[in-house]
């Protein structure tokens, strides 16, 4: 099969995907915001998240600007995207020069973290800070390991159980092709 079959099967058998709509810093201070669907929980203890970044679109053997910041920094930020931003998801996943800042491009607010260098979404329903963990070089793909340092969410959002109403809250996924999902038709088991 061709890797671009390959990717289809894979994006196709396993969905819905959840969204980490990742900002960095460059090292020269540029704001970088792209969202990854290749993405989950590595670890519990300690708390650890997954992310699978590919080559640069259309150019290949060269990294995407998300993995040159994480390189540069040590660090970045797994933003949780709200329902209502799956237009601003959509756009800041161009492939544009390095010096172009996607907040600026989506319409997203930069706002500072607490404990790392790379800017917070204001508008993200949860911002998972994250110091880089480890790199995985998994042929076109390379997989970061980040240990999660500091978590801040919207207003409201946690109840003090630690539970989320994703009714109240609708939380964005990531079908095959085009497709987004909500939680509109939860089910309970
Ligand atoms: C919803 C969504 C999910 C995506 N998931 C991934 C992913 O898991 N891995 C990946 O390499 N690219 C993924 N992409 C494509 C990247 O977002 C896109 O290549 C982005 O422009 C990279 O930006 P950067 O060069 O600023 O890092 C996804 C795009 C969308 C819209």
């Amino acid at each position: 099969m061709t890797e671009d079959d390959i990717y289809k099967l894979l994006s196709c058998a396993v969905q819905p995907r959840p969204i980490a709509w990742i900002s960095t810093v460059s090292a020269t201070g540029v704001n970088n915001l792209a969202p990854f669907s290749f993405f989950n929980v590595a670890s519990r203890s300690p708390a650890t998240l997954m992310v699978s970044i590919g080559e640069r679109i259309g150019c290949p053997g060269e990294q995407k600007d998300t993995l040159v910041n994480i390189r540069d920094t040590g660090n970045f930020v797994v933003n949780i995207p709200s329902a209502d931003s799956a237009d601003a998801v959509t756009v800041s996943c161009d492939t544009v020069h390095p010096n172009i800042d996607e907040f600026d491009l989506s319409g997203m607010t930069a706002i500072d973290s607490q404990s790392v260098t790379a800017p917070s979404v204001m508008e993200a329903l949860i911002s998972l800070e994250c110091e880089t963990h480890q790199e995985v070089a998994l042929g076109t793909d390379t997989l970061v390991l980040g240990t999660v340092v500091t978590v801040t969410s919207r207003a409201g959002l946690l109840a003090d159980n630690l539970h989320v109403d994703t009714l109240a809250h609708p939380f964005l996924g990531r079908l095959a092709g085009p497709y987004y999902v909500t939680e509109m038709n939860r089910v309970a088991q």
